[in-house]
Formats: C-alpha cells, structure tokens, sequence
C-alpha cells in the first residue's frame, strides 16, 4: 500500500524531497501528556509496552497531536536482552536495571538466540496494531540498540556515567566481548527483519553508548558490527545512530546503510564532511535549545536547516526530547522545518 506521506523515506533513499521530513527521537513519551495518561493506565512502562493495542496508541499519538512526518514504534532496546534471558526493570526516576549481569563465559552462553522472535511477540502485535491505526499516513520507524550498546547494559547491569565495567571486558577478555557481541548481533537481525515483515517501512540502530569508544575501540567492537546488521537487514532503508562517535564519522560513511543520525555535538558542516556525499543525515538539534524562547527556537531551527541543506537530510534533535519540554515548544521545532522554504537564488 502507498504511504499518503513518504518524505521520509525518499529522503533516507537519497531521493529529491520537496520539503524536509522531521520526526523526533522520544516523540512517543513523557513530553505529552496523552502519553503519560495511557502510561498511567498501563500501569507502568513495561506494561505499556508489552500491551500491543497501548503501545499503537502511544506510537500513533504523535502523528496526530504534532504532526510528524514518520512514527515510531513504542518500545525499548532492552528488550533484546530480555528475550535473550537477561529480565529488566524499568524504575521510575532510577532507570533500567537487570538482576542478573554478564560477566563470565558461562554467562554468555546460557544466553540464548533461540526463542528471541516468540520472546517478542508483542512487539509485532504491536505494529500490526500501529500499522492498522496509521492507515498509510506516514512510515513506521522500527529500531534496536546497536550491540556495543546492548552490551554495555548486559555486562553493567544499569546505566552508567563510564561504563567502565563494560569497557573492562574489552581489555581484559576481548574475544569473550566478541562472542557476546556477535551472539547480540545474530538476535538484532533476526528482530529487524521481523519487525520489517511486519510492516516497519525504515529501520534505525540506536547506538547511545558509541561516545565512550574511541576510534580503535569502536573500529574493533561496534563497527565490524554494525556493518553485518546493515548487511542482513536490507529490504528497507536503515539509519545508524551512533551518539558521540565523530571520531568514527568517517568510516560509518562507509557502512551498508543509508542514513547516519548526528547527535549535537557534531556540526552539520563535519559530518558532511566526513560521512561523504551518497549518505542521508539525520539531526541534530541541541535538545535544550526547545528551552529556549519560541524566536530563539526558531532562528536555531533554520541556521540548522541551512546548514545542512534541502536534499539528503531529515530533521530530528540531536538524542531523545527531554520530558520536561512544553510540547508547544516541540512543535514549533516541528512546524518551522515542515514551513522551511530555502532560497533558491
Ligand atoms: O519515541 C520514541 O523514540 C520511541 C520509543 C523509545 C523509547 N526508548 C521509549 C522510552 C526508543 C526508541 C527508546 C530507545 C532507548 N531506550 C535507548 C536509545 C535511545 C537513547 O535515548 O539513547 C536507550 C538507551 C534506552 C534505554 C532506556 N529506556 C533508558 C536509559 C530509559 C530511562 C531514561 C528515562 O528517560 O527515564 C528508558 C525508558 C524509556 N524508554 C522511556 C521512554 C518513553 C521513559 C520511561 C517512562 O515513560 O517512564
């Protein structure tokens, strides 16, 4: 069925859009009060979650209430670890937690790839339910965490500030790192391209932990990868996410992928400088700039856009929306790309 509204996707494809797409990372979430109202329902964030005609509806609400150009599907990464046997805990204010941690070789191989597809279930009852609700309005964005990502909270238990314990792992035992990371990857493609059967019409890795990496450690750990995901996940385009990593920007420009997210810290002009021309860019608003005052928000909004330009480009932020920003304020963000007319002189 054709989408009513494909910028999105023509642009992830490198195709000519006439307007820019925009869509917003955490855009199902705290930041509207419709989401903490069915949330509240649920009971909690995993009962949201893991309840598919709750979960379309906070994916749906966004669309609908502020008007982005692309939906996507309520849900965690922490749930690939979860489907692997490792449980987790969402607690209000403290973050995810797990009980139980990866740390030695018997862990690892006690996890198990086996069952990960019925594990989630309700995910894919989810976007059949999402799918049905959007009726072709716009894409349906699906995601996982890339597994440098996944791996971190596996071997940390929790977030962290260092993520040192998972760092660890890579000095002292890096070929059981690598057993843990390709057993994550072997689940991560199984899920995406699941959730791309299902109906998910783009598909992005979130990769939030990429920043404590440096080049080396990401070229050994995070990219050889991230580049069998983009290999094994090719019917439909795919956006890698790597927040911190600009001292990899250049040889992810590389990867089998179509679109690379730029986080805030990395100017417009750098990345597309490093990432080469055939890429799609994805971001990068400061988050707080949404603090700011509607003119503030708007000026920064534009000297965005202008940076980085009309073609190959979707507007987001540069990581998730904060909770605490007025949605208004979001969707003057949101109105001020969809309005943008670049000078053509
Ligand atoms: O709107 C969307 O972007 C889709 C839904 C989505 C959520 N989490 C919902 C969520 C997506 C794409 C994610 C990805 C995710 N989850 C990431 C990668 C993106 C990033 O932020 O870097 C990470 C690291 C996680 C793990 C996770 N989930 C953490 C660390 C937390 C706690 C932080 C917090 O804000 O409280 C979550 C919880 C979470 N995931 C919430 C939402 C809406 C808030 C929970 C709530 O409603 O109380």
């Amino acid at each position: 069925m054709k989408l009513e509204n494909d910028l999105l996707l023509r642009a992830a494809r490198g195709e000519h859009t006439e307007r820019i797409p925009v869509w917003v990372m955490r855009q199902a979430g705290r930041v509207l009060a419709e989401y903490r109202a069915t949330r509240a329902q649920a009971g909690s964030f995993k009962n949201l979650l893991m309840n598919p005609e709750l979960a379309a509806e906070v994916t749906i609400q966004p669309v609908d209430i502020l008007g982005v150009d692309a939906a996507i599907l309520f849900s965690d990464i922490l749930v690939i670890p979860e489907a692997m046997g490792l449980p987790y805990r969402m607690d209000e204010g403290k973050g995810p937690s797990f009980e139980q941690t990866i740390q030695t070789e018997k862990d690892v191989e006690n996890l198990s790839t086996d069952h990960v597809l019925d594990n989630l279930k309700y995910v894919f009852d989810a976007i059949a339910h999402t799918k049905r609700g959007l009726n072709n309005r716009v894409p349906l964005i699906g995601f996982a965490g890339a597994p440098w990502t996944i791996f971190c909270y596996m071997v940390e238990g929790r977030g962290s500030k260092t993520f040192s314990l998972s760092r660890a792992m890579l000095s002292k035992n890096p070929e059981l790192a690598h057993r843990l990371l390709q057993k994550i990857t072997d689940a991560t493609i199984a899920y995406l391209n699941e959730q791309i059967s299902q109906g998910c019409n783009l598909v992005q890795l979130f990769d939030s932990w990429a920043g404590i990496l440096n080049k080396d450690t990401y070229s050994m750990f995070a990219l050889p990868y991230l580049e069998e995901i983009c290999k094994s996940v090719n019917t439909v385009p795919l956006t890698v996410f790597a927040k911190g990593a600009f001292f990899s920007l250049e040889e992810m420009g590389k990867l089998p992928c179509r679109t690379l997210g730029i986080d805030w810290h990395t100017s417009p002009e750098f990345a597309r400088k490093m990432a080469g021309s055939d890429k799609t860019l994805q971001g990068n608003l400061d988050p707080a700039v949404l603090y700011g005052s509607e003119d503030f928000i708007i000026y920064e909004t534009k000297h965005m856009l202008d940076q980085f330009g009309p073609q190959k480009y979707i507007a987001n932020l540069g990581h998730g929306v904060y909770p605490d920003i007025d949605h208004e304020k979001l969707k003057l963000f949101i109105q001020t790309v969809q309005a943008y007319q670049f000078n053509r002189s």
